[in-house]
């Protein structure tokens, strides 16, 4: 069935204090407007249009991966009855559903605009509005009801009369039109209010009086309707679809000491019997197996790990680990990190662009940048592949079973051939070959009882000076 959606989205926000625009502001790591698409879309919505004015190019870039949705430009910001009135030429002569959302309306469900949609299909109503009952309905605009108790008027808060500000029965800016009726009187809407403006609210009451059918549903659930005007209702509508997508994880088997200091992202998957430990944050396209401990402190974006891995207070970005590995804690895992199955990365370890290989382990304080690394690897404490020449970056290339002592510079370009093995402390310049040692370090020196020599002369010269400030003090 075709259905079209508009989503309006030109509003500046004042409310926010913010110098972006309001809808492009991140609940859960994606911006309001991406939530009301992809609401409508879900609904099965078929054309989704978005109405852009402030930001317009913030706006258009959240879409770039998706050129189905369509973008009609509000150059004045006249009210969200002029929105309407901008998109009537893409519109055209469309006849079917159309649903209204506004861009900063981000938890509605889809299952809510389905039933708006069937309802007022059902009834045939030129307008369709969804309801609600908010605690506070400070702020929205109320809906007034008739003697039948049929509705009859959408009147702003700021245009209400002190009896219509009693009313808590509230418009969520969420409205469905048939039969073309969306745009079709939208010129009859004027701005004779407080605020001067155009809005859509008066298409119900213009409706009533032309004697088509027009229809009000409330929605069973205030939360799914809040709209974000503030920073402060940004962190409600971000505390509420939290709790919405970790107790979904919840019941699909995943467990969380703290639901409330776990946040994940929408498109975020999580396998069954894995924990996720307080101040957990998911995001991206992020996809956890079973049976893996995530957090305490970890924050992984576009990462892909595998079944029965750890993950403990570590950074990730577009990184793979495969599955038993060991990460952390304090590791920071850059874009095109693979670490292959059972690696271990260990505590305050920088990766990036590199394999490590099967098995193999990175423990204690390392970088290792441009690197592809074979499996069974041992890199000591402190080893470091030096990559960068100040202009161009170079590659390292170590092979299987390789042992690398600690505080080891690798001097990029370089290769270690499989089962070489570096001594401690050395800066490797040239390639080591396979089965080889190579060491570069200076001879140690050896003095006999110098040590104690020396400390005891040091000693007499500390008693002589304080013999000498003693007697200073006397004189
Ligand atoms: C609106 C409704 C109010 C409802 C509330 C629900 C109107 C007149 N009022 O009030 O009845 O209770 O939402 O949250 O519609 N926009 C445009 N172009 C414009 C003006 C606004 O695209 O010229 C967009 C905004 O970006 C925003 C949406 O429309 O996403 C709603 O605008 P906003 O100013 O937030 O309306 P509210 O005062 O919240
Ligand atoms: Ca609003």
């Amino acid at each position: 069935m075709a259905l079209t959606a508009l989503v309006l989205a030109a509003g500046e926000g004042t409310r926010m204090k913010s110098k972006h625009c309001k809808v492009v502001h991140e609940v859960l790591g994606k911006p309001l407007v991406w939530w009301s698409v992809r609401s409508a879309r879900e609904a099965g919505a078929d054309r989704v249009i978005v109405v852009v004015g402030n930001g317009a190019d913030e706006v258009r870039a959240i879409f770039a991966d998706d050129p189905s949705v369509e973008f009609v430009e509000q150059k004045e910001r006249l009210g969200t009855g002029h929105a309407v009135r901008v998109v009537r030429d893409a519109i055209g002569a469309f006849q079917g559903p159309t649903v209204v959302l506004y861009g900063d309306t981000p938890l509605v469900r889809a299952e809510t605009i389905r039933a708006l949609v069937d309802h007022s299909k059902a009834g045939h109503y030129a307008c369709t509005v969804l309801t609600m009952d908010p605690p506070d309905p400070t702020g929205y605009g109320r809906i007034v009801r008739d003697e039948s108790g049929e509705i009859a008027a959408i009147v702003e808060h700021k245009d209400c009369t002190p009896e219509q500000l009693l009313i808590t029965e509230s418009n969520s800016g969420i409205y469905c039109f048939c039969g073309g009726r969306l745009t079709e009187n939208v010129d009859k809407i004027t701005n004779d209010n407080v605020q001067g403006e155009y809005y859509i609210t008066d298409m119900l009451g213009i409706y009533k009086e032309m004697g088509e059918p027009v229809s009000a549903i409330k929605a069973p659930e205030y939360s799914e309707l809040l709209g974000v005007n503030s920073r402060s209702q940004l962190a409600v509508a971000t505390a509420v679809m939290q709790e919405r997508i970790n107790q979904r994880l919840m019941a699909e088997g995943v467990t969380m000491l703290s639901p409330s200091q776990v946040w994940v992202g929408p498109d975020v998957q999580v396998g069954r019997d894995t924990v996720l430990m307080p101040q957990t944050y998911l995001w991206g396209s992020t996809t956890i197996g079973e049976d893996c401990v995530i957090g305490p402190n970890t924050r992984l974006t576009n990462c892909r790990v595998g079944n029965g891995a750890s993950v403990e207070e570590t950074v990730g970005y577009d990184t793979t680990i495969d599955d038993e590995c060991t990460v952390g804690p304090r590791a920071y895992l850059r874009p095109g990190t693979h670490l292959m199955p059972g690696a271990h990365v260990g505590t305050h370890v920088e990766i990036k662009n590199s394999t490590i290989g099967a098995g193999s382990k990175v423990p204690h304080l390392s970088y290792i940048g441009d690197t592809t690394m074979g499996s069974g690897v041992n890199i000591g404490a402190g080893s470091i592949t030096c990559n960068y020449d100040g202009v161009f970056k170079h590659r390292t290339t170590i092979g299987n079973d390789v042992f690398v002592g600690s505080d080891t510079m690798m001097v990029a370009p370089v290769e270690l051939g499989d089962g070489a093995l570096v001594g401690a402390s050395s800066c490797i310049t040239s390639d080591v070959p396979a089965g080889a040692i190579a060491l570069e370090r200076s001879e140690q020196v050896v003095l006999k009882g110098a040590a104690t020599k020396r400390m005891a002369s040091l000693r007499d010269q500390k008693a002589a000076q304080l013999l000498k400030a003693q007697q200073a003090k006397q004189a």
